[in-house]
């Protein structure tokens, strides 16, 4: 199995490459710098290769997927995690656009843009799976006023996944949402629970069944609501 996770220099991203590479996945631990994808791939083991990869930069999305299909000849995981801003100091009536917008170019068009430019290689594995690192933050039902570039590149985020899931579904390509919970990162701050924790879940969605729901929103494998 090949799998890519996105922003994996640190934080969840990172945690995500350890436990598929502890189930025998080569696993392509993409950062925007590539000296910190080299570090943390290092500390890891020799499964894990690292890649460039800015989520914002659409020809180095494009590059990406040509030097894995030279290098693998396809892709069977794409984990789109990296995502900025969890914008606790806004609030939506007094919100700076700018900001808003900046936020939906990693977190919406970076997934967005980086699944399209991957589509042949993912197609090409028959049993492929794309997970959308997303936030309870983004869920309508329980939206209420607050981080509001954050919450609503996550809506926007779960809007895409059944989309994409919808359109993949006879390819083969099972497409859920995940929100790990409150983790303890960076972005998550102390607090949280356990890096490893956030992790698995995502996991669990890299590593589905063939006959594993797509389309769905889920934290630790429970369905969470929209
Ligand atoms: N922590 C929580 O409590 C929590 C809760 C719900 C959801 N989540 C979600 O979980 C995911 C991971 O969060 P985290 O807590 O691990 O965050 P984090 O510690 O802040 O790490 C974010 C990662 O994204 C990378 N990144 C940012 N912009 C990028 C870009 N343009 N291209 C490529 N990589 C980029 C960062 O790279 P640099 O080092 O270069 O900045 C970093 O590796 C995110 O989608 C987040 O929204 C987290």
């Amino acid at each position: 199995m090949i799998s890519l996770v996105t922003g994996a220099n640190r934080g969840i991203g990172r945690e995500v490459c350890r436990q598929l590479a502890a189930l025998g996945h080569t696993v392509l631990l993409t950062a925007r710098s590539l000296e910190a994808a080299t570090a943390a791939a290092r500390e890891i083991g020799p499964d894990v290769r690292p890649m460039r990869l800015d989520v914002t930069d659409e020809a180095g999305a494009a590059r990406l997927a040509q030097e894995i299909d030279e290098r693998y000849g396809g892709l069977d995981v794409l984990v789109n995690n990296a995502a900025i801003t969890y914008d606790t100091w806004q609030r939506a009536i007094t919100a700076d656009l700018d900001v808003v917008r900046e936020a939906a170019e990693t977190n919406v068009y970076g997934p967005w843009r980086l699944t399209q430019a991957l589509l042949p290689l993912l197609r090409r594995s028959g049993h492929a799976r794309v997970v959308n690192v997303s936030s309870e933050a983004g869920s309508l039902t329980g939206m209420g006023g607050g981080t509001p570039a954050y919450s609503l590149s996550k809506a926007a985020l779960n809007a895409l996944t059944r989309m994409l899931a919808a359109e993949l579904r006879a390819d083969g390509v099972l497409v859920n949402a995940v929100c790990p919970g409150w983790v303890a990162t960076d972005m998550g701050g102390p607090g949280g629970r356990p890096v490893a924790d956030g992790a698995s879940g995502i996991v669990w969605a890299a590593t589905l069944p063939d006959d594993g729901p797509t389309g769905g929103f889920f934290r630790d494998g429970r369905p969470l609501p929209w």
